[in-house]
């Protein structure tokens, strides 16, 4: 895990709840999606699968799933699946916020 921020206020989320970071020299997409009280948050790979669009240029749909920007294919946060259909893959990576800060877990890609 690498930690990312101490709080996700730091990480400079834009208005549509995604921002592009960089962790180790890797650009990632980071969202933030509030359902309720609770804000979740969730990592992306920031070039879309179709044709390398800035996923954080995207939108957040009401359930969760990043829309991106350019043809509007649409992923789910949670395992990259392209729930519009057209048999793409979004890599994603698991975000926790802790006490001790807001972490990355990349695997064993750095
Ligand atoms: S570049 Fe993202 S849907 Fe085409």
């Amino acid at each position: 895990m690498i930690k990312i921020a101490e709080h996700p206020n730091e990480l400079g989320f834009a208005s549509n709840g995604l921002v592009e970071i960089t962790v180790n020299g890797k650009k990632i997409c980071v969202a933030r999606v509030v359902e309720g009280l609770e804000i979740k948050l969730f990592a992306c790979a920031a070039a879309c699968p179709h044709a390398g669009a800035r996923m954080a240029n995207g939108t957040i749909d009401p359930l969760g799933n990043v829309i991106c920007p350019l043809h509007r294919y649409k992923f789910s946060m949670v395992n990259g699946r392209n729930v519009s259909g057209e048999g793409y893959h979004l890599k994603t990576w698991k975000v926790e916020w802790r006490e001790d800060g807001v972490w990355i877990d990349l695997g064993g890609m750095v």
